[in-house]
């Protein structure tokens, strides 16, 4: 190779260099004892005399041009790791803050009663969404052809091939009265909070999906008086000390007698509004006494205990206590809605 022909390759050669491997090969590629200027200087005694002084002169001028651009590409090779890790990571820019969730509304309603009845001596327990056809009816005293079914009647599953039990999405948390009685003797008292089920069109007051919790308290002397006495202590709790309630006569299958709680309307109290239908009351619960039938199907001595039951509505409670006009906001993910909470 001659002279000018190394020295035009030269520069595009150095240029490509990324690593100090690269860097070193290059070096003895040109500078090295075998290397091309090592064999151009091996040429001089070879040429004629008057030409040595000149060639030896350009081999020179060309090995210093060699070395000044290693060396320029060695500082920048090891400058470099440096130069992209200062772009990567600014440790002077201000960090990202951290933006920790919290509980969503329903859950926190949900811990919000779980604890006023924990302090009464309720323990908490679950159930599965997904019921038998006689947990969620016939154990309730609920019997197949009966009328009362048409407002629970809910989402079945299809047949599984092997069980003669038909399965669905529970309508209700009363199912769980069942299976905690099964399973154990009483005194029990418990409360089951969940998410049950019902064939509803979805609107503001609606929803196929929603949240209730069941409470029972089973003993040899529960009166109705309990149930009164430990209702009162929960709508105290949770809507404040001068809030009244009373019990209005109604029918479920599964207590006898039955009663609906009703409490003072929050936003009128109780002189009448169009949140309270200008009833000056508010529906909060269903309730009774534990049917005689549903102790007999668990296996209970209804001669022996007496007990009470009660269901309410989560969203209902959580609507009623902020305010909120549309079951729908609590199912709709959206930020600006459950960032208030
Ligand atoms: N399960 C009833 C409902 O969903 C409420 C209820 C529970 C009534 C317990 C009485 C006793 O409407």
């Amino acid at each position: 190779m001659d002279i000018n022909a190394i020295g035009a390759q030269v520069g595009p050669d150095i240029d490509k260099i990324v690593s100090l491997q690269e860097w070193e090969s290059a070096r003895v590629k040109y500078l090295g004892r075998k290397g091309l200027i090592a064999q151009l200087t091996a040429e001089i005694p070879n040429l004629p005399l008057q030409e040595r002084g000149k060639f030896g002169q350009e081999a020179n001028v060309l090995k210093n041009k060699i070395l000044a651009l290693l060396e320029e590409k060695k500082r920048s090779i090891e400058i470099q790791p440096a130069k992209s890790t200062m772009g990567a990571i600014d440790i002077s820019l201000p960090g990202i803050a951290a933006q920790p969730g919290h509980l969503h509304p329903i859950t926190q309603t949900i811990d919000e009663i779980c604890m006023v009845f924990n302090r009464m001596g309720f323990s908490v327990v679950e159930g599965p969404e997904i019921e038998t056809e006689e947990n969620n009816f016939t154990g309730l005293n609920i019997p197949l052809e009966h009328p009362s079914r048409d407002a629970f009647d809910t989402f079945y599953l299809k047949p599984q091939a092997k069980s003669s039990q038909r399965l669905l999405l529970r309508s209700h948390t009363s199912p769980v009265q069942v299976r905690t009685m099964k399973s154990r003797k009483p005194p029990l008292a418990v409360v089951v909070p969940g998410r049950v089920y019902r064939p509803d069109a979805v609107d503001a007051s609606h929803s196929f999906m929603f949240h209730q919790i069941e409470g029972v308290m089973v003993d040899a002397g529960i009166k109705f008086s309990d149930l009164k006495g430990v209702l009162e202590v929960f709508v105290k709790a949770i809507f404040g000390q001068d809030i009244k309630m009373r019990f209005r006569p109604h029918f479920f299958p599964f207590t006898e007698p039955s009663a609906e709680a009703d409490i003072s309307c929050i936003i009128c109290k109780g002189k009448g509004c169009s949140v309270c239908g200008r009833k000056g009351w508010l529906e909060i619960l269903g309730s009774g006494m534990i049917h005689p039938n549903v102790f007999k199907y668990v296996g209970y001595d209804p001669k022996k205990y007496t007990g009470f039951a009660f269901g309410l509505g989560i969203e209902r409670i959580a609507m009623l206590k902020y305010g909120i006009d549309d079951i729908r906001l609590f199912f709709q993910n959206d930020l600006r809605f459950l960032k208030q909470f």
